[in-house]
């Protein structure tokens, strides 16, 4: 019987342990896809009744806030990125009272709640869209972007959607083209106008005065565009069949324009207007963590509390690559700011499908849940699911349909709570097929098994809580790194942890003797969850694919 399973981890947790530091530093967030997690009313489709159902096992796990893919009024053109009004729930999901109880019921619990904001576009149903579009001198006309054709009748510019096609669209009856950087039912605000900006924060302020914890603020490095519309320059990286079509061109005039960076510090004005909330950014996906700094702003607090950090997700799976990038991300985050990690979402593939397996996911969650950072965990990860294929037929998602090849629909399958029909996520039929491995990995079935990937997650969550080196701790990469491993301690004083991480399928023994002057240290965790043990440290054995968390 493996002792980590599910045992209660004794001690303080870190904020009763008077560590000063906001719940989104030491909590772990978790990403719902409300569509994919629980569907309440049999109609195939994820609801807010369904996380309600599903707080309990949030508790348990063990993460500190939710953070959910968007659930306002939408045409679900883009599955929710294209709202039709901020500030009404879709009755697909539930209703606003379904969602105060949410709220209500998750902060009983001490979770928190993290609402995706879509501030780059709207849906063209929008009723400020409609109202742009119905004369070229309606009040609401520059609230969106719009631009007469080229000599040739053909749209403005080379800008193209990243769901395929052009970026621009042409509306008949008023004879301009307006730009939608993802589909044409999503077209982009114009920051440039004043109105704009402030409707929008009224519309955020509306779910801050209801008492959420924070936004996840979409495409934010995007809003702003080349006010003269410049042609965007060849993408010189560009691999034609590797690479989604829509890379062919760089978007250095369609997006993320001079100012951008004193328009997301007005963004961060607004949630700061309240206390304790926070602010994640989706910004690009940089490998390089120099283009991620700039996020953080020039002093604490003025821009994203946590820009994301995508660079796990480019990195390929080898603890070399993985080592440098973390070492150096790491060191150059800015002292005001603080670090994040994300390996896994909605709109990438499974992190089990990428790292190469299941046995590899395990040491990614370890990597993930003990580098010094607020770690992501997309639903469905802490049971090692993996991509789903989906016949062309039944892709859902129009990233998917424009581009074959290219669905999102791989990872947004629905969560597998039990070994009951459709893994008990509906009683009605699935929007998205379920993956055939849901009789085995599911969270019943994990639950109780200790040595699953699941009692992994739950064990990595709740040691993590009580251990301040891994939350608030420094991070000292050991001088020495053996081919194939990372290991790294975090420190924090009055308590020093080991992690060590075999990123190859053999066995093999590692010395790291020097670490504690009687060359012995404890290992309190193992990927495995079958390993609880007084070790030396001159003779530290790991198995394949096998992480240790050791207390020195
Ligand atoms: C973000 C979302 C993605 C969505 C896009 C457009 O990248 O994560 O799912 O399609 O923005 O809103």
């Amino acid at each position: 019987m493996a002792r980590n399973a599910d045992r209660q981890w004794k001690g303080k947790g870190v904020t009763e342990q008077g560590l000063d530091a906001p719940w989104w530093k030491t909590g772990v967030i978790y990403q719902i896809y409300p569509r994919s997690f629980q569907d309440s009313n049999g109609d195939g489709i994820g609801d807010l009744g369904g996380i309600r159902q599903r707080l309990d096992y949030l508790e348990w796990l063990g993460v500190a806030a939710l953070w959910l893919s968007p659930i306002y009024e939408s045409p679900m053109a883009d599955f929710g990125y294209d709202v039709s009004d901020y500030t009404a729930i879709d009755p697909m999901f539930g209703t606003i009272d379904d969602f105060d109880e949410l709220v209500a019921e998750a902060h009983a619990r001490g979770l928190k709640i993290i609402m995706d904001f879509v501030p780059n576009h709207t849906s063209n149903l929008h009723r400020w869209f409609l109202e742009a579009r119905s004369s070229r001198d309606n009040p609401k006309r520059d609230w969106y972007i719009w631009a007469d054709p080229n000599a040739r009748g053909g749209p403005p510019n080379n800008w193209m959607g990243y769901f395929g096609g052009p970026a621009w669209t042409l509306d008949e009856k008023t004879g301009q083209y307006y730009l939608h950087n993802f589909l044409p039912e999503q077209p982009d605000l114009n920051y440039r106008n004043p109105e704009v900006k402030e409707a929008v924060w009224d519309d955020m302020r509306f779910w801050l005065d209801r008492g959420v914890d924070g936004f996840r603020l979409d495409v934010i490095d995007r809003m702003l565009k080349d006010p003269q519309l410049r042609n965007n320059p060849p993408n010189p990286d560009f691999v034609q069949q590797r690479d989604n079509p829509t890379q062919a061109l760089k978007r250095v005039y369609s997006e993320g324009a001079p100012g951008i960076h004193e328009l997301i510090q007005e963004f961060q004005q607004v949630v700061k207007a309240y206390h304790d909330r926070v602010s994640i950014g989706e910004i690009q996906y940089f490998s390089d963590p120099e283009d991620m700094v700039p996020f953080y702003g020039e002093s604490e607090s003025i821009e994203l509390d946590l820009p994301f950090n995508f660079g796990l997700l480019l990195q390929h799976w080898n603890a070399e690559t993985v080592r440098n990038f973390v070492v150096a991300y790491d060191a150059i985050v800015p002292s005001w700011g603080w670090p994040n990690y994300v390996w896994g979402n909605h709109d990438q593939h499974r992190l089990a499908s990428r790292v190469g397996g299941k046995a590899q996911a395990r040491l990614a969650a370890m990597l993930l849940l003990t580098l010094r950072g607020t770690a992501f965990v997309y639903q469905g990860e802490e049971l090692g699911m993996e991509n789903v294929e989906i016949p062309q037929e039944l892709v859902q998602d129009p990233q998917g349909k424009n581009m074959p090849g290219f669905t999102r629909d791989v990872t947004r399958t629905p969560m597998h709570w039990n070994a009951d029909v459709n893994a008990g996520f509906t009683t009605g039929k699935p929007w998205l097929p379920l993956s055939d491995e849901y009789p085995t990995f599911n969270v019943e079935t994990e639950r109780a098994n200790p040595t699953s990937i699941l009692s992994l997650y739950h064990a990595l969550l709740g040691y993590r809580k009580i251990t301040p080196a891994l939350t608030m701790g420094a991070l000292h990469p050991l001088d020495e790194q053996p081919d194939n491993a990372f290991l790294y301690v975090r420190e924090y004083p009055g308590e020093r942890r080991l992690v060590a991480l075999n990123f190859s399928g053999e066995a093999r023994t590692l010395n790291v003797g020097n670490l504690t002057p009687d060359h012995s240290g404890r290992v309190v965790l193992s990927t495995a969850m079958d390993r609880e043990e007084n070790a030396d440290l001159m003779t530290l054995h790991l198995r394949g694919y096998e992480g240790v968390v050791v207390e020195l």
